[in-house]
């Protein structure tokens, strides 16, 4: 990786070391499997009205994935792609975590297969292992990934965050909102994707919305029409306190275009990019229009005759009694359209074209993001994330996108490295609905059997995909790679 072992950390007058600069993403790559179902065809063969996945949930593709595959080769598979990629040598990591839900072992993490990749260079020195809360792990694992550069413990090497999961429901309405996917990035100072700091704002509370009490099976139990309440609560809360501590005077923060002034006004015209969790894109369409609510009415709190028109009869509105007005949100969604069309719709691309990924999800919103624009379009973009795991683990978070677009910037290293995803996304198979639901089957019958070993084609893997060869009697799993 050029630039490797360049810790981008300033001397303060004393010579003592102050925080590294522009903390954020490096590199990124996503994986995610060859073969997927038409959310056209799910439609007819569940025998639900035409539209109900496509234009009611929002999607148009679902990929799968079949016994062959597990989190740990997923998860394999994108980090072994990410440093071939990017020239990064194993020698430079020095924290690795994954965030996942797809668990396969109560004690064993993911990481420690994962450190089959780092076998040859020698280093076993990697903090981190995993973190599990349903689709936050990957936030949980960034956060710190960017905490460990930041801190005391920090040696000038990079931090590695993998964020995967298979998503899968058990027959019935969640089954169309899944997917498969793994998102790797590198962490470091001098970024691509610089985040901003002190101003994260954090909501997590005791709900079951969705939960995996049963180890023997991969399904999860869900409440739906709680967990879309709950997203959006999750929101509000986040959105709020993020908007109050970026508005601080005395927060430093790069959201805002004058560092350093003492009053300021952020709001979320300022942000280029808004991206969200995606479980299903539809949902995504909505949460803009509550963001439009929520910053419609910090506006009238600072100026009573900003409040559009069409929201005057919600002035007073109590925003926990709201979530099922159905007059208001197609007043919002009405009112927020260019919003969404022209700050959030860019990064959705490969959730509709993959899915749910669970804790992948956010991260490959900003993959399409930076796929969505030209280079010199996308420098100093300033993006809003918010991220949500059911149960409940929430944050928002700021980001900026890097103004350096010369030839061997990092930025125009990542946006090179993350080019060839819409051919991949051309070259997968579709497979018909029927078969997908065999396939389905079959993960269900063989989950957790010891010792087992998989049957699934392993032709259609892309060439280095990592893939299960057998689970011996005490569960030790083995992988080969195509
Ligand atoms: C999301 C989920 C609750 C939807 O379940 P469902 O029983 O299919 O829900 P609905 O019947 O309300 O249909 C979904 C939407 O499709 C719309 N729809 C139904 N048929 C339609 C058709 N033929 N054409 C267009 N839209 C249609 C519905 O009106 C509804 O839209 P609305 O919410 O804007 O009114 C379910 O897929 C689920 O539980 N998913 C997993 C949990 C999840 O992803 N939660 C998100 C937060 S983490």
């Amino acid at each position: 990786m050029p630039g490797s072992q360049q810790n981008g950390c300033q001397q303060n007058g004393g010579g003592s070391r102050v925080w590294p600069e522009n903390v954020g993403i490096i590199a990124m790559d996503i994986y995610f499997p060859t073969t997927y179902v038409e959310q056209t065809n799910l439609e007819e063969f569940n025998g639900v009205s035409k539209g109900k996945y496509t234009v009611g949930l929002g999607q148009k593709r679902m990929a799968f994935c079949n016994d062959r595959e597990d989190i740990a080769s997923i998860c394999l598979t994108v980090t072994d792609r990410l440093f071939k990629k990017y020239q990064i040598s194993p020698k430079d990591i020095g924290f690795m975590m994954i965030g996942t839900e797809t668990i396969v072992d109560k004690s064993k993490s993911v990481k420690t297969v994962l450190m089959d990749l780092f076998k040859d260079s020698g280093n076993t020195d990697i903090e981190g292992v995993h973190a599990t809360n349903a689709c936050y792990g990957g936030t949980a694992s960034l956060f710190h990934a960017i905490d460990w550069i930041e801190s005391s413990s920090w040696d000038g090497r990079y931090a590695l965050v993998i964020a995967g999961d298979i998503a899968v429901y058990a027959s019935g309405p969640a089954r169309p909102t899944g997917g498969v996917g793994a998102v790797a990035m590198l962490v470091g100072p001098n970024a691509a994707v610089i985040f901003d700091r002190r101003v994260r704002s954090t909501y997590m509370a005791n709900v079951y919305d969705f939960y995996k009490p049963d180890l023997t099976s991969e399904y999860p139990y869900v409440d739906g029409p709680l967990s879309n309440q709950c997203y959006l609560q999750a929101l509000d809360q986040c959105y709020n306190l993020y908007f109050d501590k970026v508005n601080r005077a005395h927060v430093n923060c790069p959201a805002a275009n004058e560092p350093g002034k003492k009053a300021r006004s952020v709001q979320l015209e300022n942000f280029d990019g808004i991206l969200f969790h995606a479980p299903y894109c539809k949902l995504v369409q909505k949460s803009v229009a509550r963001m439009y609510l929520l910053n419609s009415l910090r506006k009238k709190a600072q100026d009573p005759d900003s409040l559009p028109s069409q929201l005057e009869k919600y002035k007073n509105i109590k925003l926990e009694e709201s979530y099922n007005d159905r007059d208001l949100e197609k007043v919002l969604l009405t009112l927020s359209g260019d919003i969404f069309n022209q700050r959030t719709d860019p990064s959705l691309m490969l959730a509709r074209e993959i899915g749910n990924m669970y804790t992948a999800s956010l991260y490959s919103c900003l993959i399409s993001y930076l796929l969505s624009d030209k280079i010199e379009n996308l420098a100093n973009k300033r993006i809003l994330l918010f991220s949500y795991g059911s149960g409940l683990a929430a944050s928002m978070f700021s980001a900026r996108i890097s103004g350096d677009t010369s030839d061997n910037s990092a930025l125009s290293r990542l946006v090179k490295g993350v080019s060839d995803i819409p051919q991949r996304l051309e070259q997968r198979t579709s497979v018909a609905a029927a078969q997908f639901e065999e396939t389905l089957n079959l993960r269900e019958k063989t989950h957790s059997l010891a010792p087992y070993t998989p049957t699934g084609d392993v032709s259609q893997l892309s060439a280095g995909t990592y893939y299960l060869t057998d689970v011996s009697q005490k569960h030790h799993r083995a992988y080969s790679k195509a």
